[in-house]
């Protein structure tokens, strides 16, 4: 088994395990360094990404990259990373960890979203504030795990999509782990409306929430309650004002680490 170490500075970390955790979706193993933080990954050779997509996934920051043989336990040590994430009433947890009433599952294997990431736990936040009913969409569902959460609440129905096949797939599984009903479809959000529901959520990287404002919503319909995440601190007004084109205002901003979120309405 191979541990796969990529060190990167500091001052980048979060920026490099957002574009890490797209290829990585499982999780990554994270180990304080002081000036840099190291990112390992484990797997059999051959299952590791390719070398030059994790080189270009931390891109700038990279410092260098570390391979080591470890053991066969590594499955045990993988396992260990995922540990059930709080978020006010909401438990996510990994289908190993102990179960408690009203957990959602989410296997951290299969596509982004294990509910640890910051800019997941502040859209689970902004869920929460907000009154549960009604039909809902989650754009770039990856797991799952915002659809699912907002089925636990009480919106209903409900509908996420993701570009990645694998993801839609998760969710699709994750449902029906979790009992209960989500539909998943494969959308680009890319160069098209987006689909919409009264409550919106969207936790996406800067470049793609410009573009979904610029896209706009399916038959101009704007949601009445968009929350949005996957931006840094000091990209907050800037994605605050493209959707302030559709005549969504800032509610509320929250922000964990160099991470916000947004709910406009
Ligand atoms: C940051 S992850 C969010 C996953 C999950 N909603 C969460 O909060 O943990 C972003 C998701 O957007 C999806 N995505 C990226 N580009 C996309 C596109 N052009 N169209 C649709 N989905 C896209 C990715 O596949 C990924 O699952």
């Amino acid at each position: 088994m191979i541990r796969l170490a990529l060190r990167v500075r500091r001052e980048d970390a979060d920026v490099a395990l957002a574009e890490l955790l797209a290829l990585v979706p499982g999780g990554v193993e994270e180990v304080d360094l002081g000036d840099r933080v190291e990112y390992a990954v484990y797997g059999a050779p051959g299952e590791l990404p390719d070398l030059p997509d994790l080189e270009a996934a931390a891109g700038d920051a990279l410092v260098e990259i570390a391979t080591t043989e470890v053991a066969d336990d590594w499955a045990d040590r993988w396992r260990a990373f995922h540990r059930p994430v709080e978020v006010g009433s909401l438990r996510v947890r990994p289908p190993w960890a102990e179960a408690r009433d009203g957990d959602v599952v989410i296997d951290p294997g299969q596509a982004f979203g294990t509910g640890g990431h910051e800019t997941t736990r502040l859209c689970l936040a902004l869920l929460l504030d907000l009154e549960p009913g009604g039909s809902f969409v989650d754009l770039g569902c990856g797991s799952g795990v915002l659809a699912i959460a907002a089925a636990r609440l009480g919106w209903s129905p409900v509908l996420g999509v993701d570009f990645d096949p694998l993801a839609v797939a998760a969710t699709r599984e994750n449902a029906r782990v979790n009992g209960v009903a989500v539909e998943a479809r494969r959308v680009d959000l890319r160069g098209a409306p987006a689909p919409t529901a009264p409550t919106v959520v969207a936790n996406l990287l800067r470049p793609l929430l410009l573009e979904v404002a610029r896209n706009g919503f399916e038959n101009g319909n704007r949601p009445e309650t968009l929350i949005v995440s996957g931006l840094l601190r000091d990209e907050a007004d800037e994605v605050a004002a493209a959707f302030a084109a559709h005549g969504l205002v800032e509610g509320r901003r929250a922000a964990q680490g160099d991470w916000a979120a947004l709910r406009l309405g």
